[in-house]
């Protein structure tokens, strides 16, 4: 089995303060005046998230230097329950990110008028904060138990796009089943980072397949001049037995 970068911890907890001294490494350690870090939705990363708003971690991060972006959106309203960008201001942007810097995925309009009106704040971003360096300093993934990353799905042509940042896409594998909006492969490796975070047992069948390089979406994932590395917990690491 080839596994790529992989560092196991026990449990989710361990994960979760892991990935945060991760994420505050690559803020502090960011080579432009504006730090950028892409979240990731699902479920996984909450306990990352709330830690973040902690007030063991919250005074550690410089957050008036800090931009926060969202890697995909499901295309609900701003305030569902379902919606990424909603779940990441609850569990902490909202709390302690200005406003200013909270960058979520629009959902208003159709999922590719959503995308280009992402692209166009991403490409602002970048051309007055980023200047010769990577879009992102940390971009954070998460992998569904078909093996997607963002919103971009097994065979969905959107894994073939090489130009756009950002596009729209009509139809989800997984549940919830509503058009998505997802930062492209291209745009999600153009980051100093790129740290995925997969816990649980119900991870291990799939992480098995992308780590014995099965043609998936999270095979294809990686920081291209960067660093890529998969946070595991011991449930999820198909390298231990059970
Ligand atoms: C989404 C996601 C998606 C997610 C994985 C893992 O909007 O559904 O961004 O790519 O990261 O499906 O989700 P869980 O953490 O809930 O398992």
């Amino acid at each position: 089995m080839s596994a790529p970068p992989t560092i196991a911890l026990p449990d989710v907890a361990a994960v979760a303060e892991a990935a945060a001294q991760r994420v505050l490494d690559r803020i502090v350690d960011a080579p432009a005046a504006a730090s950028a870090v892409c979240l990731t939705g699902g479920s996984t990363p909450t306990k990352l998230y709330e830690l973040l708003a902690s007030p063991r971690w919250r005074p550690r991060i410089p957050w008036a230097r800090v931009h926060w972006f969202l890697g995909d959106e499901r295309a609900v309203p701003t305030e569902s329950p379902l919606s990424n960008g909603s779940m990441a201001r609850q569990a902490f942007l909202d709390a302690c990110a200005p406003p200013e810097n909270v960058h979520m995925i629009p959902t208003a309009g159709t999922p590719d008028e959503a995308a280009r009106a992402y692209q166009i704040e991403l490409e602002e971003f970048n051309a007055r904060h980023r200047k010769g360096f990577p879009l992102f300093d940390l971009v954070l993934l998460g992998v569904g138990s078909d093996g997607h990353v963002a919103s971009l799905f097994p065979a969905s042509p959107a894994l073939a796009e090489r130009l756009r940042w950002v596009v729209g896409v009509e139809h989800a594998n997984l549940t919830p089943f509503v058009p998505r909006i997802t930062l492209t492969l291209p745009c999600l490796g153009n980051t100093g980072e790129l740290l995925f975070l997969v816990t649980g047992q119900g991870k291990r069948d799939i992480l098995r397949r992308v780590f014995t390089d099965e043609d998936l979406p999270a095979r294809h994932a990686h920081a291209e001049h960067g660093e890529t590395m998969w946070l595991l917990d011991e449930a999820a690491d198909p390298r231990t037995t059970q």
